[in-house]
């Protein structure tokens, strides 16, 4: 078996400076209004906690957990595993995710989120990875753009480990 290597990219300290840099300006966009923010399991929990107590206006909570299924290569086609417990018409959503990749996902989960008639949709992602997209998709607020490198920590997993530990690192393989 071939040996994990972590290299740290981010601390705890610089990620919690960030989150309330991202808090603050959500707290200012959105100003009397209270947004629903929309949870992408299982990823975004760490984020999400902790950016939530950071804001200033109320925020209601709800989450989603989506795969895709059929050929990825060609895009996929989403499929909604958990849904939302309340319907969000008129609603203003904000959906936190913790890394947008290929932006695929996002993307078709927009899609189906609008159809739902929200009266305001926004996307929240911690990382991004903008050189790998291939989906039309720019996110409203974004943490941080890291380079094209696997990340765990934070949330993020790697075949649904080290979620929980507290930083950010590229894991690689030796
Ligand atoms: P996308 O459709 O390629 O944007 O997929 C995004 C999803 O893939 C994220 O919500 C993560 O769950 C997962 N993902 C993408 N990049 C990474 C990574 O570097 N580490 C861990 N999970 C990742
Ligand atoms: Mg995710």
């Amino acid at each position: 078996m071939s040996a994990k290597i972590f290299e740290p990219i981010y601390t705890e300290d610089v990620i919690a400076d960030k989150i309330k840099e991202l808090a603050k300006s959500i707290s200012s966009d959105y100003g009397r209004i209270e947004p629903l923010i929309v949870g992408i399991l299982r990823g975004s929990t760490v984020f999400m906690a902790d950016l939530a107590r950071e804001l200033t206006i109320n925020a209601y909570f709800d989450f989603i957990v989506v795969t895709r299924y059929g050929d990825k290569d060609k895009g996929g086609q989403l499929r909604v595993v958990k849904d939302l417990n309340y319907p969000i018409e008129g609603k203003d959503v904000l959906i936190v995710e913790d890394i947008i990749d290929e932006g695929i996902t996002l993307m078709q989960l927009k899609k189906e989120l609008l159809k739902r008639k929200p009266s305001t949709l926004k996307i929240c992602t911690l990382f991004d990875k903008p050189v790998r997209r291939i989906a039309d998709i720019v996110p409203d607020y974004i943490g941080f753009e890291i380079p094209d490198k696997f990340v765990i920590g934070y949330g993020m997993d790697y075949k649904q480990k080290y979620r929980n530990i507290p930083y950010l690192a590229a894991m690689e393989e030796s």
